[in-house]
């Protein structure tokens, strides 16, 4: 309201040409709740006007030299303030040419018309400024494109296309299923680089109904344009309804049923950031092991031996997404639980029993962590036990027959019985 107040008190003293545009517009129609990010268009120099308000309010300036703009971040908001601009797109795909333009060209510019309105900032009573019917395709709940060639000059607009349409519980209408063809059987998607095309998965990944936009994008062909494997939508069924996941979450679904070359293929296609890249081999890698730990008589031990070094958003994405229940419960309960196992014993512990020093202490723990966790050993005295065992035993290699099979009777117990 600080910024809106301001802007307001501009417009009418000093007669400066400002209007609120795109998404505030919208919402505000709808009667939702408006963002804390404003845009702003600016007949005249935006970056100026940025620093002014900055200056009056308190807040930093980024100031986009290329396309005349600047971003304002005021008290946990964001306020775009752009010089109305013209754009041209030199061939499909690209970033366009800007050059100053009126208020009329910055509306033509936009994606859809329910993104196309103004309201200006001066006057009394301000009416809204709808050159493209965007006030009617709200009432018709519609997404609809201002030009045939909106989504091949900017393909990731398909994206945006299935967002509002899902999260206004709009329609892509027929002429914009069309031209989203057209653009589709022209290859143009081809063109965008992957930070643009990650960015829109980015938005969408933050979205309460994130899966459903990805499953529709799925249906119209537009996430296999971005990458060929990205066709298969069955981790996201799994998902739709559900509100408050992890971005995460959603990258797994989309890559769970994919070979480790395809998850590969995207991570470069989206230029995906390390952390993230880790989620998409991990999740394809856990898949991969999935027979190991499902079944109803799998050691707990074994559950972890698979998980461990394995990404745990990865985990927590893949329990959402497993088809079977009991793995599903076993990922949770390794999150919640089992990864926080350790040994009563230490290494210091194992040196004063004997044990060697070195890398069998390592091995001794591990032995006794897994011990622990498939319930061999409850408490310090049965892992001291157990240690006498081992040494006894003389061979320091967990799992060759020794006391993982079995436990200090001789008995395997039920799986997590900690
Ligand atoms: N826009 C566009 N084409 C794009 C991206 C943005 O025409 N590829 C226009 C739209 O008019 C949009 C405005 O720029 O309303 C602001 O874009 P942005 O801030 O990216 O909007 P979002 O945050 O993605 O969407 P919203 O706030 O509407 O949910």
């Amino acid at each position: 309201m600080a910024v809106f107040n301001s802007l307001r008190r501009r417009a009418s003293r000093e007669g400066l040409a400002v209007y609120l545009v795109g998404g505030p517009v919208r919402d505000a129609v709808l009667d939702f709740p408006v963002a804390n990010d404003l845009d702003f268009v600016l007949i005249g120099d935006a970056p100026a006007l940025a620093a002014d308000l900055a200056e009056e309010l308190g807040g930093e300036v980024t100031v986009h030299t290329r396309f005349g703009t600047a971003t304002v971040q005021i008290e946990g908001g964001r306020v775009d303030i752009v010089t109305a601009r013209k754009e041209v797109y030199p061939f499909p795909g690209s970033l366009p040419q800007v050059s100053a333009g009126t208020l009329e060209d910055d509306l033509a510019r936009r994606d859809f018309s329910i993104n196309s309105m103004a309201l200006p900032l001066s006057g009394d009573s301000p009416e809204v400024i709808d050159p493209h019917g965007g006030l009617q395709d709200l009432e018709r709940r519609s997404v609809t494109t201002l030009h045939p060639g909106s989504f091949t000059d900017d393909p990731t607009r398909m994206l945006r296309a299935v967002r509002y349409e899902q999260r206004l519980g709009f329609q892509i209408g027929e002429t914009a299923l069309s031209e989203m063809k057209q653009t589709l059987a022209g290859g143009h998607a081809g063109a965008v680089s992957g930070d643009r095309w990650r960015q829109e998965f980015q938005k969408i990944f933050v979205e309460d109904r994130a899966a459903e936009m990805l499953l529709r994008a799925i249906e119209l062909g537009a996430l296999a344009a971005v990458h060929p494997a990205l066709t298969d939508g069955q981790g996201l069924t799994k998902l739709a309804g559900e509100t408050g996941l992890a971005p995460s979450d959603y990258l797994a679904a989309l890559v769970v049923s994919l070979s480790a070359a395809d998850g590969d293929g995207i991570s470069r296609r989206l230029n995906l950031p390390a952390d993230w890249a880790r989620v998409v081999r991990d999740t394809m890698a856990l898949k991969e092991s999935e027979s190991e730990i499902s079944g109803p008589s799998v050691m707990t031990s074994k559950v972890c031996s698979v998980l461990d070094g394995l990404d745990p958003d990865a985990i927590a994405a893949s329990a959402r997404i497993s088809q079977d229940p009991l793995v599903a419960e076993r990922l949770h309960r390794y999150l919640d639980e089992w990864r926080l196992v350790s040994p009563d014993l230490n290494g210091d512990d194992l040196l004063s029993m004997g044990v060697p020093p070195g890398s069998k202490i390592g091995e001794v723990l591990r032995e006794l962590n897994s011990a622990k966790l498939d319930g061999l050993v409850g408490n310090e005295d049965e892992e001291r036990a157990l240690v006498h065992q081992i040494i006894s035993r003389g061979s320091w290699s967990p799992g060759d027959g020794g006391l993982l099979n079995g436990g200090t009777d001789g008995r395997p117990r039920e799986p997590g019985n900690t």
